[in-house]
């Protein structure tokens, strides 16, 4: 069937696009335990980013998995459908002309690889938000760590699933010891030069 896929080729370029927003597009990845500060941090950074007028989507794990991939669970295969089906939407995103930040547990090495190559090297920039499981479940903001102690939940990232750990992420960035206005400056010096790049 794929070989009768033959995509058309339209005129507007990412490069007319990056060209009209006056910045590029890429895509801030971050991976950390669920409660570890992905989405607040995220969250600080697109507030930044939009000050400066750059544009920006956010895709964050609790809302994606209600809407495009309801269908999956928590199991391996199914976490592995979830990064791949994201990394796909970035692609389109970065395609379109935007800073995308992601904001998903992730939590296996071969998946990571994976975004980035559906994206590509060059527009994939992992964070690691690496804050201890101590302080996740101390945290517990959304009460699950309990739930798993408890075993009403299976595959606990954590606690009863694995999160392997970024050994050379681009960013790191450890909400137990810094400000959160400290890792968002941190994560702008690092994209600073990225975004000026067409
Ligand atoms: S991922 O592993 O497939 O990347 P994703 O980021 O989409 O996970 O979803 C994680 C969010 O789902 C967590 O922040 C948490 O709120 C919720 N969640 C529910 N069950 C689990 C579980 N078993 N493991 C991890 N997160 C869970």
């Amino acid at each position: 069937m794929k070989k009768y896929i033959i995509p058309h080729s339209y005129q507007i370029s990412l490069a007319d696009r990056r060209k009209l927003n006056s910045h590029n597009s890429f895509l801030l990845w971050f991976t950390g335990l669920s409660g570890s500060g992905k989405s607040t941090v995220a969250n600080a950074v697109e507030i930044e980013l939009h000050k400066k007028g750059i544009r920006t989507y956010t895709l964050d794990g609790d809302n994606i998995r209600k809407g495009i991939n309801n269908d999956l669970s928590f199991a391996p295969e199914d976490r592995t459908e979830n990064i791949r089906r994201i990394a796909e939407i970035a692609n389109l995103m970065i395609d379109a002309g935007t800073v995308v930040l992601a904001a998903f547990v992730s939590p296996y090495k071969k998946d990571r690889e994976t975004i980035k190559n559906i994206v590509k090297d060059v527009n994939f920039v992992e964070v690691y938000i690496n804050t201890s499981l101590d302080e996740c479940e101390n945290r517990d903001v959304k009460g699950l760590y309990k739930k798993a102690r408890l075993g009403k939940i299976k595959n606990m990232t954590g606690i009863s699933a694995p999160y392997e750990a970024p050994e050379n992420p681009d960013i790191e960035i450890f909400t137990e010891k810094e400000e959160i206005d400290d890792s968002v400056k941190k994560i702008l010096s690092k994209i600073n030069l990225k975004l000026k790049e067409k």
